[in-house]
């Protein structure tokens, strides 16, 4: 269970202790999206100071993106734009990490814990959650500073002038138990629009980078995010001239854009006994907004 957040801006959040279980060195972190049933959870992480864990297995699917400052993994020297991915239960290397550092981690179907470890966990389960595959899980490293944007691999017209890098696509062959979990920068180049309204099966959630969209929900800038559940609509699209927008994706398996257009929405009823301008009723379901987000004035509602 994680909330539907559209939209906050971090800059509006607290600081926590971050949950780096086993890790030595100060660090903090912000909660953009958190599931308190199974423990996942989506943060930006800022390293005060230099930080160092040993070896062993996260007890989540973990995904770490670095915005800024450097990481080293066993032998790897990980930068600026270096996305890495390891299943719950599966070795990896020491890890160490420059103080000023600044990254976004991410947890899936777990929690925040790290058992130190010289090999896999004793009942490994491969891929990790989202996966009904029973091929090995392995650690997907990427430097997207590398990488060329490529066309839009997903449905519907306009959407094909977005741009993708696509970091990771679970590999598996998809059926009702695996959805084929993606996780992908986007791009919006600048002017792009889509005015229509899109709702799609999967969860998609996403850190804004840079630029600016404006959509239903108001103003994507950067350090803004959205978790947004399966089949919450979505759209009404327009992309900043100068820089367009880009974002860190992530999403629970393939993306289907369903469209809906010539959308109206419709609230009725009689207000027997209190005032409609000043004491109107909230509506059940309105998403978690950060106090930068403004009001939504029920685009798409
Ligand atoms: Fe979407």
């Amino acid at each position: 269970m994680r909330p539907h957040v559209e939209l906050i801006q971090e800059g509006d959040l607290c600081w926590h202790d971050a949950e780096l279980a086993r890790g030595e060195g100060k660090v903090r972190q912000r909660n953009l999206s958190y599931d308190e049933e199974d423990g996942s959870a989506s943060t930006r992480v800022i390293f005060d100071g230099a930080w160092h864990r040993p070896a062993g297995y996260h007890h989540a699917d973990i995904e770490w993106y670095v915005m800024q400052g450097a990481v080293k993994l066993g032998d790897r020297m990980l930068g600026k734009g270096t996305y890495l991915r390891a299943p719950a239960g599966l070795h990896v290397p020491e890890m160490s990490v420059r103080e000023g550092t600044e990254v976004l981690i991410f947890r899936e179907y777990g929690d925040w814990g790290f058992s130190v470890s010289k090999k896999d966990r004793a009942d490994f389960v491969p891929r990790g959650g989202n996966t009904a595959s029973n091929e090995p899980g392995e650690l997907t490293v990427v430097d997207s500073s590398r990488m060329e944007w490529m066309p839009n691999v997903y449905e519907g017209d306009t959407q094909r002038f977005l741009k993708l890098k696509l970091l990771y696509h679970d590999p598996a062959p998809e059926d009702d138990n695996n959805k084929g979990f993606v996780t992908m920068l986007a791009w919006a180049p600048p002017g792009w629009s889509d005015n229509r309204m899109v709702h799609h099966p999967v969860f998609e959630e996403a850190y804004s980078l840079e630029g600016n969209l404006v959509y239903n929900f108001g103003t994507l800038d950067a350090g803004t995010y959205f978790f947004r559940p399966a089949k919450v609509k979505h759209g009404h699209f327009v992309a900043g001239e100068e820089r367009g927008w880009a974002g860190f994706f992530r999403l629970d398996g393939s993306l289907i854009n369903w469209i809906t257009t010539d959308e109206q929405v419709i609230i009725r009823g009689n207000n027997v006994n209190y005032d409609l301008a000043t004491q109107a009723p909230l509506i059940a379901g309105i998403p978690v907004r950060s106090k930068s987000s403004g009001e939504w004035d029920l685009d798409g509602w």
